[in-house]
């Protein structure tokens, strides 16, 4: 078998829902499961959850679906609704709890009702506090509220908001947008949902009523190095997914030859090359500068030259032990315990974490592991 295979540690996803619960104890915490769990599959993680969160969000009814297939029981949030009102019926009966950030939402949502006397639903009411991607003006929430709990299909209306800066310590923003939600949540006496992971850990003042940790469950640290909190959290989280290959090739090159594609890469000295089984194609960032870290066998290396569809070179000259068969961890951690993160990767390719988490294409197997007798509980 191609050796290339992400190892998803259903531990370690535990443990940092702990921590989000630790961090905002008097909340409640749903899982964002959303895009296959970041990519770690929503499937497994879900279930490894499913005795710890009382809620999970997704994006998509499509996402809520996979769930409920396979025996998902908790309420599940649609982070962004519905997208057409024919999903409603699917939306009221199976126990979804839907986000509502536009007109025709509302108005679609109790229309439908009507049909389904016997069901009431929860809805999240998204008030755009400032971000300005999705949700009402802060003045129109009051009045649809209103409308909402008024209706007798409602059975909970929670308001929503989402943070743009909520990683930065000392934004601005941040300040103006709690400021926002937090004198609308007093007004209305209505259940607040407003922290991501940054929030979560970060900022108390958004830990009302439910919290909504993502990125921070896979083990990624959501805040920017120069937070106060960031060392403190670095200690805490776990990684989730290690991407692990092997060397399948080593190539003994003089200085002044190239390695790969365009030639990005030649040698300034005599250059021992491990070819590594991983490439774009399985969702390894191309964009990967030289000097990109792996580890291989634990110990750090460099990426030389382009990354490729299947494959990618590494610059192994100052470790004689490495050979075919060699394990390379393109990021997590690996057997002896050495760690590599998916944050400091995503630095080198100029991205986030996220988008390395969420890119890693179903070609690449997941592994799961789980130790029932190192299972955390609260
Ligand atoms: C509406 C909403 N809530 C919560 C989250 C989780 O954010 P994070 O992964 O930063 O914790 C996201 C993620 O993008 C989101 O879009």
């Amino acid at each position: 078998m191609r050796p290339l295979t992400a190892h998803i540690d259903l531990n370690a996803l535990r443990h940092n829902y702990l921590q989000a619960r630790r961090y905002a104890p008097e909340a409640r915490a749903m899982a964002v499961l959303k895009a296959n769990a970041y990519g770690h599959g929503a499937i497994a993680c879900a279930q490894a959850l499913q005795d710890l969160a009382p809620a999970m969000a997704v994006a998509c009814l499509e996402e809520g679906q996979a769930l409920r297939a396979r025996g998902i029981e908790c309420p599940i949030v649609l982070l962004e609704g519905f997208f057409e009102a024919d999903e409603l019926d699917e939306v009221i009966t199976g126990g979804y709890w839907s986000v509502l950030h536009t007109h025709w939402q509302v108005d679609a949502l109790l229309t439908r009702l009507a049909r389904w006397p016997q069901h009431r639903m929860t809805v999240l009411v998204k008030c755009d506090s400032g971000m300005h991607r999705l949700g009402f003006a802060p003045e129109e929430v009051g009045d649809l509220c209103g409308r909402l709990q008024a209706h007798a299909g409602i059975e909970q209306t929670l308001l929503m908001t989402h943070f743009a800066t909520a990683d930065t310590p000392d934004s601005p923003l941040l300040t103006a947008q709690l400021e926002t939600i937090n004198a609308l949540r007093c007004l209305l006496d209505l259940p607040g949902c407003f922290a991501n992971s940054p929030a979560t850990l970060g900022v108390p003042a958004s830990r009302h009523d439910w919290v909504r940790p993502g990125v921070m469950l896979y083990g990624v640290n959501p805040l920017e190095p120069q937070h106060a909190l960031h060392d403190e959290i670095e200690q805490i989280l776990r990684p989730v997914m290690t991407l692990e290959s092997r060397i399948i090739a080593v190539r003994e090159l003089q200085s002044g030859e190239p390695i790969g594609y365009g030639a990005r890469h030649v040698t300034h000295r005599p250059t021992r090359v491990g070819v590594v089984a991983c490439g774009y194609g399985d969702g390894y960032d191309r964009h990967a500068r030289e000097g990109t870290p792996v580890l291989v066998e634990g110990k750090r290396a460099a990426i030389a030259g382009r990354v490729s569809m299947d494959m990618l070179t590494v610059d192994i000259t100052e470790l004689p032990e490495a050979g075919i068969g060699s394990r390379v961890t393109l990021w997590g951690r690996d057997a002896s315990g050495s760690e590599l993160s998916v944050s400091e990767v995503a630095s080198w390719c100029d991205t986030i974490a996220y988008t390395l988490l969420t890119g890693i294409l179903p070609r690449v197997p997941r592994c799961y592991h789980q130790d029932d007798d190192a299972r955390e509980s609260v």
